[in-house]
C-alpha cells in the first residue's frame, strides 16, 4: 500500500473565495457580484487580450523558459537589471519555489499571524514549521518579528500592504529592520498590492532596495487583471534568482501569461483607471461602513478589512451576504476569526455590495443586541 507522508495527510486543501459560478449552480440569484478575491473590476486590461489573441497561433510551441521578452519589460519598467529576475506562475507559485530553493527540514519560517494565506500552505506543503508572530493593531509588528529569530529561523515572510489588513509599514520602519536580520536569513517582500500604495512617500519599494538577503515578489494579478492567467515575477540577487530558475518548471509561465504580462505592463493608461477605480470605490465603502458604525482597518490596498464583534457575527455576514449575491471573504483562515474583508469594486458593483451589506449588517446587529439583552 502507497503511504503517504504525515505531514502532507494534514494539509488541507488551498481554500479560495468562492467562485461566482459556484455560487451561481447553488442558488438562483438574478445577480452575483464578487468582491473576494482583491482582482481587478475593470477586468483585463484590452491591450493584454490583445496580445493574447496574437499570440494564440502559436500554442504548440513550448514557450521561453526565460520570460525573456517579459523580463525586459519588466527590467525597463522598474529600472532592475534583467538577471536579477524571474517570472513564475503568480506569487503563489514563486513563493513554493523559494521555500523549496532556501529551506531544508527543521528550517523554520517566521512571518505575522493575520497575513497572506499562502504562506502558510506553501510552507506546510514542505513540511516547514512556520512561525507566527501577532500583528500589533492589525498591522506587522516588525519589531516583535526580530525578537523572535532563533536558530531555526530560515526564512522572514513580510506582506507590504499586508493582505488581509491593507496595512502598511513605511520605509524607515524596514530599514530599521533589515539593518538588524542577520544576513544567513532571506527575506520575502511580497508587494501583490504595490500599485495602490507606492504613491505613498513612506512606501519601500522593494525593487529599489539591493540586499543580498531579500527576494521581492510582485504579482500582475490584482492591479493588472490577470488573476486567471497565472503571472507575476521575483526579483532578488544573482544568486537568489539562479537557484530559483533551478527549481522553477521549466515552462512556466505559459505564452499566452507572458505575452498578456507585456501589454499589461505597458499599459499605462489602464493603470491610471484602475488607480482611480479603486480610491472611488473605497471612498463610497469608507463611508457606508462609517454610517453603519463597523469597525475597519484603514488600507492602503485594494480592500478593507472590517471587524465583526465575534466570528459567529463575521460568519453569519458572509453567509447573509452570499444568499442576496455577494460574495466577501471570511479571514478565519488568515487567523482573523472575526474579519471580513472586501474588496473594491465598479461603482455599481460597489452600490449593489453596500446595499446587501447594510440591510444584512443591520438584521444581523438588532438580532445581536436581542441575544445580548437575553
Ligand atoms: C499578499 C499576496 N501575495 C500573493 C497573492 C497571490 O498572488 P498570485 O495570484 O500571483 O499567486 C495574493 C493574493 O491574494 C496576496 O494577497
Amino acid at each position: 500500500m502507497i503511504k503517504i507522508p504525515e505531514f502532507v495527510k494534514n494539509l488541507k486543501p488551498y481554500q479560495a473565495g468562492k467562485l461566482i459560478e459556484e455560487l451561481a449552480r447553488e442558488k438562483n440569484l438574478k445577480r452575483i457580484v464578487k468582491l473576494a478575491s482583491n482582482e481587478n473590476p475593470l477586468g483585463p486590461s484590452l491591450k493584454a487580450l490583445e496580445a493574447i489573441k496574437e499570440a494564440l497561433p502559436r500554442l504548440n510551441r513550448y514557450t521561453d523558459s526565460t520570460s525573456y521578452e517579459t523580463v525586459q519589460a519588466i527590467a525597463l519598467k522598474y529600472n532592475v537589471q534583467p538577471q536579477h529576475i524571474i517570472c513564475g506562475h503568480g506569487t503563489d507559485s514563486l513563493l513554493a519555489y523559494i521555500i523549496n530553493a532556501f529551506t531544508m527540514e527543521n528550517d523554520e519560517i517566521l512571518t505575522s499571524e493575520g497575513t497572506f494565506i499562502g504562506i502558510y500552505v506553501n510552507a506546510r506543503k514542505f513540511g516547514r514549521k512556520v512561525v507566527k508572530v501577532p500583528l500589533k493593531d492589525y498591522a506587522i509588528d516588525l519589531p516583535k518579528i526580530l525578537k523572535n529569530i532563533s536558530d531555526k529561523t530560515k526564512m522572514i515572510y513580510l506582506a507590504n500592504p499586508n493582505n488581509p489588513t491593507g496595512t502598511m509599514f513605511g520605509y524607515r520602519e524596514f530599514e530599521a529592520f533589515m539593518a538588524k536580520v542577520p544576513d544567513h536569513i532571506l527575506v520575502i517582500l511580497d508587494e501583490a498590492y504595490t500599485t495602490y500604495a507606492s504613491a505613498n512617500p513612506d512606501y519601500p519599494n522593494g525593487v529599489h532596495y539591493e540586499y543580498e538577503n531579500m527576494v521581492v515578489t510582485r504579482t500582475l494579478s490584482k492591479a493588472y487583471g490577470l488573476g486567471g492567467l497565472r503571472i507575476g515575477f521575483a526579483v532578488g540577487p544573482d544568486e537568489v534568482i539562479n537557484a530559483l530558475y533551478k527549481v522553477k518548471l521549466p515552462f512556466e509561465p505559459n505564452l499566452l501569461a507572458q505575452k498578456a504580462a507585456v501589454a499589461a505592463l505597458n499599459d499605462d493608461e489602464f493603470l491610471k483607471r484602475t488607480i482611480e477605480l479603486n480610491q472611488t470605490s473605497l471612498k463610497m465603502m469608507k463611508a457606508k461602513f462609517e454610517q453603519l458604525g463597523i469597525k475597519q482597518v484603514p488600507t492602503m490596498a485594494n480592500f478593507i478589512l472590517l471587524l465583526m464583534p465575534d466570528e459567529q457575527f463575521a460568519q453569519n455576514l458572509y453567509q447573509g451576504c452570499l444568499n442576496k449575491g455577494l460574495i466577501v471573504r471570511h479571514v478565519k483562515s488568515f487567523g482573523i476569526p472575526n474579519g471580513i474583508r472586501i474588496n473594491s469594486g465598479t461603482v455599481e458593483e460597489t452600490e449593489f455590495a453596500l446595499d446587501i451589506i447594510e440591510k444584512v449588517y443591520l438584521k444581523l446587529k438588532n438580532k445581536y443586541q436581542l441575544i445580548l439583552k437575553g
